[in-house]
């Protein structure tokens, strides 16, 4: 078995490792300088699809911070997003009166961002970012201001680097598409 293929077409790299790296330090100089004030700063990654993209960013964010994951799932299958989403595993602390930052993989239709907002928003932190590796415009439903942005991308079905096709690839250290596209 091959992790280079999909199905027996070919990955071609849309974003490279070094391309990553490079944005990705960017990013955490930006969010080093953005909360370099707060006092309880707390990063909330969305399982799964943050989990190399996070680990990646803390590094590179030279303060104190807290993290933590929030596990979701949508109902039924990737093309039927309804923004109905199941959180099928909590955060661990409170974020009362917290600074957060929430770590996503990828922003699409918005859906499952805006409702993960309002979840979060219940719980009264003191500010609420959204830092996304990636956006795919051509796609969104429902707006979503993102604070700190990796790469837009064109609307291709993407694998890799955290991301997922039926639950595999999440592991390729770069992001990729199969041309040709892939029944999501
Ligand atoms: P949204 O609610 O449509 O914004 O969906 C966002 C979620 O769908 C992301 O957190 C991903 O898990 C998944 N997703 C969206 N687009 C892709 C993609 O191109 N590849 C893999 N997963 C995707
Ligand atoms: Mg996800």
């Amino acid at each position: 078995m091959s992790l280079d293929v999909v199905e027996g077409k070919p990955i071609r790299t849309l974003i490279s490792e070094a391309q990553l790296q490079t944005r990705i330090a960017e990013l955490g100089a930006q969010i080093t300088q953005d909360y370099a004030a707060s006092h309880h700063f707390v990063v909330i990654g969305v399982l799964r699809g943050c989990f190399l993209f996070l680990s990646d960013l803390v590094r590179h964010i030279r303060l104190p911070l807290v993290v933590d994951f929030l596990g979701l799932s949508s109902y039924g299958g990737r093309t039927a997003t309804s923004g109905v989403v199941r959180v099928t595993s909590d955060l661990s602390i409170p974020i009362l009166g917290c600074d957060v930052l929430v770590v996503e993989d990828i922003i699409d239709t918005g859906l499952t961002m805006n409702y993960l907002l309002e979840n979060l928003r219940t719980r009264q932190p003191h500010s609420i970012k959204i830092c996304s590796l990636l956006e795919k415009p051509a796609r969104l439903v429902q707006p979503v201001q993102i604070d700190y942005l990796g790469f837009t991308i064109p609307n291709q079905f993407v694998i890799g680097y955290g991301l997922d096709y039926q639950d595999r690839y999440r592991n390729l250290p770069y992001i990729g598409v199969v041309d040709g596209g892939l029944h999501e």
